[in-house]
């Protein structure tokens, strides 16, 4: 399976990439960043990239994928909803347009939040662009997409959240994952599910399009039970 991610400097993306270098049936990941991970792999090839909504420059590596990890995303907080559209629906969209072309057969996944709007017309800002963002990938003529809703992720080895508020907040939740895990089950998930789920879906589909942490618990599990 080739696989092109993006995200994968994130705390999100970096989980997924790992499991990604760690599966044998990957055979090649095209990491797509503002940046390079610091992470080498024989499998993993990374293209630092300026303008997420043009892909023009770089259209002829973006051929022969099976499918796409979108992890790619930011928090609304303290941000104008015109910049938060535009990194949630116009980077998202732009990609997603950009792999249609060359991949008819390819499986997108795109890490939104817990709460997104599907309805488009609540009073959250956040959850509304988000909830279009979804909306419109899923009217993509893909052979799969599937949006990841997490609520809770506790971060893969070595994976940081890149928003310094975000930093700060796992350094207090970290050693309280053991008590989230037993109260709220079904709303908490790690980076290493996150990764093997995502994995899962591209192989097998999954029984809805909209993955919550329970759901993103059970692909994981599904694609141990075949590991
Ligand atoms: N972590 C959670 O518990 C959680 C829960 C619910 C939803 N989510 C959502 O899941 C997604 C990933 O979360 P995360 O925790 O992995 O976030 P993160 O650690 O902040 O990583 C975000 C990733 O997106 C990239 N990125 C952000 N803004 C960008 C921009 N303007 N241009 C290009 N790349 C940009 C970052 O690249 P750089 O490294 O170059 O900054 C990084 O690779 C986000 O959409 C987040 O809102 C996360």
């Amino acid at each position: 399976m080739r696989i092109v991610l993006f995200g994968a400097t994130g705390m999100i993306g970096r989980g997924v990439l790992l499991e990604c270098l760690a599966d044998a049936g990957v055979s090649h990941v095209l990491s797509i960043g503002r940046r390079a991970t610091d992470v080498r792999h024989a499998k993993l090839e990374q293209v630092v990239h300026e303008d997420f909504t043009d892909y023009s420059g770089i259209a002829e590596r973006l051929g022969g994928f099976d499918a796409c990890f979108f992890c790619l995303g930011v928090s609304s907080l303290g941000m104008s909803e015109q910049r938060y559209r535009h990194i949630t629906y116009d980077y998202t969209l732009a990609a997603a347009r950009a792999l249609l072309a060359g991949n008819r057969g390819l499986v997108f996944c795109y890490v939104s939040g817990a709460g997104a709007d599907s309805s488009e017309q609540g009073r959250s800002m956040w959850a509304r662009v988000r909830g279009k963002t979804e909306n419109d990938l899923l009217k993509l003529p893909f052979a799969g997409a599937y949006i990841f809703r997490p609520a809770y992720v506790h971060a893969a080895r070595g994976a940081v959240p890149r928003t310094r508020w975000l930093r700060v907040f796992y350094i207090f939740m970290r050693p309280l994952y053991p008590l989230l895990r037993v109260l709220l089950p079904r709303q908490v998930t790690t980076g290493e599910n996150f990764g093997r789920a995502m994995l899962s879906v591209a192989r097998r589909g999954y029984a809805s399009s909209i993955l919550e942490s329970d759901d993103i618990n059970a692909a994981a599990q599904e694609e141990s039970s075949h590991a």
